[in-house]
């Protein structure tokens, strides 16, 4: 549990490992940029591409459910008779509304491997029409959901026959995209540019773009972007959007603020994109004014946003900004809750010395098994015990961090042992060293030398020629001062 909760943390504190989770990255589904921006917020399924779903129609929403459920509940129909039902064989042809398979598909994609199952009927059904470029790049997307990069290989092959178009190569991109295939994704924008009959489009650029903003190749990014408007490729919103992510992400706050102001009306999703920017920037007068525009939404779901904006107060040590910390902090939802941002917290605290708030935080991270690890978090806690001079309350304190796990360091006896020969409670402060030794059997000079200069502190001449005597047998340096006779 607690390394789990690490790997957390400094997943958080990183990056996010896959562009798949990567928050602010838009959706690259909408082509034109004809298509209105605001009708297209960034969608939490962003690996979902390129169809575009209409609303279902009741008998598909109805198909989809008995289809989940097929695989769920012993009580229902199996699959296979739940495909074999009128009304499965009446949404593989296209009607009026469009494509009912390709809505079936997409109320699937939460469940791959099951919708990749119903695909596989589609694709074996005798007498139905030929399977239509979009159903292969559903199938496609779907395979690299699963994971499955060689089915969506063979797929790409298969439908290469009968139904070639630019977006069965965006589905496969797309699909190495989000399973870290870098190599692969680029190569296979290659092939798609060899291709006779037609090129990349702005969706297949919008990847590209993306995958290098990701992975912070600015310059290569720029030079996709060059590339695109010379070859007379239209830019879509989706297209500044990915933009503005990959400035982000490298930090060039410039860049994307022009881009930012490019948009003669920037919708939501790109308010948010921008607010983060500042966030991360710690610009806090415009994060504060961009913050006004986009509240609402803020609260309703972007609840990283918070987050984002409590670390860029906590950068700055004021009066002001510990008052709006607290007050961003009473927004966030138990459930959303992130261990990251409760070292924040600690830490703002720690900072301005409030120990009882340090306290309940570290008691309250203790209950909910964050693990603080960072040595600098440790030395900052350890600095307000210090001052403040509490050796018990330091004690318990270090009692919690052996308990629960969290990573020991000589600093946290040091500290304490430092607390009692500031006390004159040598006793205790020669018991730390026995614990240390059990931790860290090889004693270190900076050890010694706290002794040393607590016994020669009270007067304890011969503990501490004792001590003098162990810092010969180390082969340590003897403290400047120290009078040996
Ligand atoms: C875009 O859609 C929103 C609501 O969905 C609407 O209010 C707005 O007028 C539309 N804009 C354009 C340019 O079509
Ligand atoms: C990928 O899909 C193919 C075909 O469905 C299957 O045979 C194969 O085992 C799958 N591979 C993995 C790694 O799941
Ligand atoms: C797909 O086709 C390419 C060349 O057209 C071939 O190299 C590759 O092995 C094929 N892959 C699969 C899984 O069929």
């Amino acid at each position: 549990m607690a390394r789990q909760q690490l790997l957390h943390l400094r997943l958080f504190l990183l990056s996010s490992p896959k562009p798949v989770l990567l928050n602010p990255l838009p959706s690259l589904t909408s082509s034109s940029s004809s298509r209105n921006a605001s009708s297209n917020p960034i969608s939490r399924n962003r690996v979902w591409t390129l169809t575009t779903p209409r609303r279902a129609d009741s008998t598909v929403t109805s198909l989809a459910e008995e289809i989940l459920s097929s695989s769920t509940n012993d009580l229902s129909p199996d699959l296979a008779s739940v495909l074999e039902s009128d009304s499965a064989r009446s949404i593989v042809h296209p009607s009026i509304n469009g494509f009912p398979f390709l809505e079936l598909l997409s109320l699937l994609k939460r469940r791959p491997l099951l919708a990749l199952q119903v695909f596989d009927w589609r694709r074996n059904l005798r007498d139905s029409t030929p399977l239509i470029a979009e159903e292969y790049a559903s199938a496609i997307a779907l395979a690299g959901r699963a994971q499955n990069l060689s089915l969506a290989v063979k797929l790409f092959n298969e439908s290469k026959p009968t139904a070639n178009k630019p977006i069965l190569y965006n589905a496969l991109m797309t699909a190495f995209m989000y399973n870290g295939e870098v190599n692969r994704c680029i190569s296979l924008f290659h092939e798609l540019k060899k291709e006779t009959k037609y090129g990349p489009d702005t969706v297949s650029y919008n990847i590209l773009l993306s995958l290098y903003g990701y992975h912070i190749l600015v310059d290569q990014m720029e030079s996709v972007l060059r590339d695109m408007d010379s070859s007379g490729i239209p830019r879509s919103v989706v297209t500044y959007k990915i933009l503005m992510c990959g400035y982000l992400r490298s930090r060039r706050w410039k860049q994307m603020e022009r881009i930012f102001g490019s948009f003669k009306e920037p919708d939501m999703s790109t308010r948010l994109l921008m607010l983060r920017g500042y966030a991360i920037a710690g610009k806090l007068e415009k994060m504060e004014r961009m913050y006004e525009l986009v509240k609402g939404e803020v609260h309703a779901q972007e609840m990283s946003l918070i987050c984002a904006m409590i670390r860029a107060y906590s950068k700055v040590r004021c009066e002001s900004s510990l008052r709006k910390i607290e007050e961003l902090v009473k927004l966030i939802r138990e459930e959303e809750y992130f261990p990251h941002l409760h070292i924040v917290l600690i830490m703002v605290y720690a900072k301005e010395g409030l120990i009882d708030e340090m306290e309940r935080l570290i008691f309250d991270a203790n209950k909910r098994n964050i693990v603080i690890s960072s040595h600098r978090v440790i030395r900052t806690i350890l600095s307000v015990y210090y001052k403040c001079g509490d050796v018990e309350r330091l004690g318990s304190f270090i009692n919690q961090a052996e308990n629960a796990g969290w990573s020991l360091s000589k600093d946290l006896y040091r500290c304490k042992m430092i607390l009692f020969s500031r006390l004159g409670r040598l006793t205790e402060m020669c018991c730390e060293v026995d614990k240390m030794d059990s931790y860290w059997p090889v004693r270190d000079r900076y050890t010694l030398k706290i002794l040393y200069k607590g016994f020669s502190d009270a007067g304890r001449m011969w503990e501490m020629n004792m001590v003098i005597g162990l810092m010969f047998k180390y082969g340590f340096r003897i403290p400047q001062d120290a009078v040996v006779g």
